[in-house]
């Protein structure tokens, strides 16, 4: 009976503890996205997520991509939160991966303190901007990633010498943009808060302890991004200056309608149009043809670079929700296509369910900044 009870009280007071919401925040170039998150008993709970356009705020239509000022996006990101009920204030926001520099730099096995000195010097031969204008992070990848089955006398001397020396993922962003991104944060009022470069948040939304070598494919709006990623590391990354307001525009040009009506055929349309709707799939999938021969092209230099397969293609960002775009995108990639689910790294209320697996790779990113503040909770 005291057990019972303790029991009772410990769920009791396990609901009343109030553990801080975190928020991710993912600004987009065409759209805001927020994801609510708290932690129940060691696990993810999602409170509240929502999506906010911001081509309206620079006088465009719904799903164009934008550049807009620190104020604007500010005033967005405040009337986004209102919309969602967002009130989290402990907070991760990302940096689009077009602001960054990443490069796999290879050096001598040394502690972290001396690598900390040598990063900056060594980084002047990848960097083409003065050391003291970005902001550098790095990270060591695992060594296993290098080993070469070569058992020749050669084969074996150049392993003894790749052994002395690691490969560092360093990335370098302009301090002119991390202030930018600080001065919104600022201004929305918000605290706590850490950037992100976004391909790292989307790695973390999309795989578990994956090992083999996958893509991820970021349609957005302006651009498609796409970063090759093993054992949780990015080891490549390639943007292609097409997204999905290519296909909006497209559309547009080739029925004579407005971006507006262009933007609302899409989503209805797709590639699945027949008959009368042929011409808007036509126009869909030219600019999907360009997207997907770029990707192909990074894909299979990769493989031929370090004789590996890649396993899977992975969809992210608003542009995958393309009606149709999973049996095209299967049929014109050289590899497995999957869509994100990033939703499913948290509890939900079932009746969400499919919504949350439609919407799963629009908000990866936004998904994977909240779970790494979650974590950083403990
Ligand atoms: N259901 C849908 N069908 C087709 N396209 C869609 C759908 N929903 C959104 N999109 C398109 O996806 C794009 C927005 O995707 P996303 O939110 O990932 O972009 P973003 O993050 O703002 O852009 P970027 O990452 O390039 O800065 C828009 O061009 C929009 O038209
Ligand atoms: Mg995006």
């Amino acid at each position: 009976m005291e057990n019972f009870l303790g029991k009772f009280l410990k769920e009791k007071f396990d609901l009343m503890q109030t553990e801080p919401s975190v928020v991710g925040i993912d600004i987009g170039s065409s759209f805001l996205k927020v994801v609510q998150l708290k932690k129940k008993k060691g696990k993810a709970v999602l409170e509240t997520y929502g999506e906010l356009a911001l081509g309206p705020y620079a006088g465009l239509a719904v799903g164009q991509a934008t550049s807009l000022s620190v104020e604007k996006i500010s005033t967005a990101l405040k009337d986004l939160f209102r919309e969602a009920n967002i009130t989290a204030q402990s907070s991760a926001v990302s940096i689009p991966l077009g602001a960054s520099l990443l490069s796999i730099m290879e050096m001598p096995i040394m502690d972290s303190k001396q690598l900390a000195k040598m990063i900056p010097i060594e980084a002047r031969k990848y960097i083409p901007v003065p050391i003291s204008e970005v902001v550098l992070d790095w990270w060591v990848v695992p060594k296993h990633y290098d080993s070469v089955d070569d058992s020749s006398a050669e084969g074996n001397v150049k392993e003894d010498e790749r052994k002395k020396r690691v490969d560092v993922l360093v990335v370098a962003i302009h301090n002119e943009t991390v202030d930018k991104y600080r001065s919104i944060i600022q201004e929305s009022g918000l605290k706590n808060n850490f950037l992100e470069l976004e391909v790292f948040s989307m790695a973390r939304a999309t795989f578990g302890n994956n090992t083999a070598p996958v893509m991820l494919l970021d349609f957005g709006a302006g651009t498609t991004k796409l970063a090759i990623v093993e054992y949780g590391i990015i080891r490549n990354q390639h943007i292609i200056n097409r997204g999905s307001q290519d296909i909006t525009i497209s559309i547009s040009k080739s029925l004579g309608v407005s971006i507006e009506k262009a933007e609302h055929l899409k989503r209805d349309i797709g590639l699945t149009g027949a008959g009368a709707d042929a011409d808007i799939s036509k126009a869909a999938s030219l600019t999907l043809e360009h997207i997907f021969s770029e990707t192909n092209r990074v894909l299979l230099n990769y493989q031929r670079r370090y004789n590996k397969t890649i396993k899977n293609v992975v969809l992210t960002g608003g542009g995958a929700l393309l009606k149709g775009l999973h049996d095209f995108a299967g049929s014109n990639l050289e590899t497995e296509v999957l869509f994100a689910d990033p939703f499913s790294k948290m509890e939900a209320p079932a009746f969400l369910e499919p919504l949350l697996k439609d919407a799963g790779p629009e908000f990866a990113v936004a998904i994977g900044l909240a779970l790494r503040k979650l974590q950083e909770l403990g």
